[in-house]
Order: C-alpha cells, then sequence, then structure tokens
C-alpha cells in the first residue's frame, strides 16, 4: 500500500474577497493542507501574494500551510515565512544552480538548471528544519532530479507539472518519468502540483506522488467535498 494521498488546495484560485469562508470550506471538505503560491515577477512572470496573507491564515486555521516560493534569491525570506506561520517551506532547484542560457535573461521563462550548488540549498533546508519546519525542494518541469546526497535532508520534493506562474494551465504528462525515479530512491513526501484534476491525478499517484496541490480543480468545483474524496480515493495499491 502506497503512503495516503493529500491533497494541497492552493489559495490562488480562491475568492480573495471571503478568504476566512474559503479556508473553512477547504478544512469541511477535507483537504489536507493549505498551499500559498508566492510569486515576484521575477522568478516567474506573475506577482500573486506574499508573507501577509500567510500571517492572515494561520490564525484562522489549523492545517498545516505550504509556502511555495517561486521569487528569486528565496533564502532572504525563509525567517519572514516561518514567522509568519508556515509550516513547511518549498525552494525552488532553480535558485540554487546555474541557469541555462535559454532563460539566464530575467524575462526569460521558465527558469532552469542541470547541476545546482548542493552545499548552498542544504544549508536552507537545514535552516527550516532547523526551526522545526518542513523543507521541500521544488523542480520546475524542464529541470532534472539533480540532489545528490541532498536527497537525505529533504522532508519531500514538488514536481511542477506546469512551468509555474499561473493557475489553469495543462498538465504535463512528461514530468512523471521523474517521479517514476525519485520514488526508487527517495522515501520522503512527493508533491505535484499545476494541472491536478480529477484525471490527470491518476496518473500522478500511479507513477508514486502522494501530496496533490490544486487550485482551480478544487475552487472550481462544485462540490469540493466530493472532489477531494475523488483524489483520495486514488491511493495506490
Ligand atoms: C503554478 C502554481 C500552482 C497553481 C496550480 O505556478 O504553483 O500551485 O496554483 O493551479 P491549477 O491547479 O489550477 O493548475
Ligand atoms: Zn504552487
Amino acid at each position: 500500500m502506497g503512503k495516503d494521498i493529500q491533497v494541497s488546495a492552493s489559495v490562488l484560485c480562491a475568492d480573495f474577497t471571503k478568504l476566512g469562508e474559503e479556508v473553512k470550506k477547504c478544512e469541511v471538505a477535507g483537504v489536507d493542507m493549505l498551499h500559498v503560491d508566492v510569486m515576484d515577477g521575477y522568478f516567474v512572470p506573475n506577482i500573486t501574494i506574499g508573507k501577509i496573507i500567510v500571517e492572515a491564515l494561520h490564525p484562522i486555521t489549523a492545517l498545516p500551510i505550504e509556502v511555495h516560493l517561486m521569487i528569486e534569491n528565496p533564502w532572504r525570506y525563509i525567517d519572514d515565512f516561518i514567522d509568519a506561520g508556515a509550516d513547511i517551506v518549498s525552494l525552488h532547484t532553480e535558485c540554487y544552480g546555474p541557469r541555462r542560457a535559454s532563460c539566464k535573461e530575467f524575462d526569460q521563462y521558465p527558469k532552469e538548471v542541470d547541476t545546482i550548488d548542493i552545499e548552498k540549498a542544504r544549508r536552507d533546508v537545514l535552516k527550516i528544519k532547523g526551526r522545526g519546519k518542513k523543507a521541500h525542494m521544488v523542480l520546475n518541469p524542464g529541470t532534472p532530479v539533480c540532489f545528490g546526497d541532498l536527497l537525505n535532508d529533504l522532508d519531500g520534493i514538488l514536481i511542477m507539472s506546469v512551468n509555474p506562474g499561473f493557475a489553469k494551465q495543462k498538465f504535463m504528462p512528461g514530468v512523471l518519468p521523474k517521479i517514476q525515479e525519485l520514488c526508487k530512491t527517495f522515501k520522503g513526501e512527493i508533491a505535484i502540483d499545476g494541472g491536478v484534476n480529477g484525471s490527470t491525478a491518476l496518473l500522478a499517484v500511479e507513477a508514486g506522488a502522494n501530496i496533490l496541490a490544486t487550485a482551480s480543480y478544487f475552487f472550481g468545483a462544485e462540490n469540493q467535498k466530493e472532489a477531494v474524496g475523488h483524489l483520495k480515493s486514488l491511493q495506490k495499491n
């Protein structure tokens, strides 16, 4: 039996005029954690939300909060997000290595790397864990698994199944072999994010993912409880 499936609801598609009610809906629907998509307009071509939303969410819910940091120089903000209430900090691998020629300019996307400075990444991972929180590393679709022995220090790995920047994009099945490869050696959480819905989730779970992040599928569902129930029923045998 595989690990229990956990559903992580990305508030990017929530109605921000009533965020408190949206969080209650997540709880009632059986969501396992909240996913906060932080974008800076540099690492990705979009600007979204930051620490003040985490501060607003933290006191109104017992659900763990994951911050998905799609920002340059994420190390500058680790303490801020943990102080604000983050339980899981997800760092992009592409912030720790030389960018490919295709994305060296600030406005060239998606950001991708082939190798990283493992010790630099480890410092940030250990900083997060030193504060009693969980550290995940995120891989853009075009970035290969390149963690070396950093794998031993990670609580989880988040596989992007779209190029980050926007909700409502189409799932990229080409990332599934990375999950299959990781499963062979990595015992931590494997999350997937981007274009997850009732059918693509099955592919991700079959490949070995156990955390499903979703914005538009969950918040757009007529019956959110059923949507979550469906995702959790995909449990791998
Ligand atoms: C994309 C974000 C995702 C996004 C998912 O850059 O990291 O978390 O909100 O949106 P959906 O589920 O609509 O693809
Ligand atoms: Zn995300």
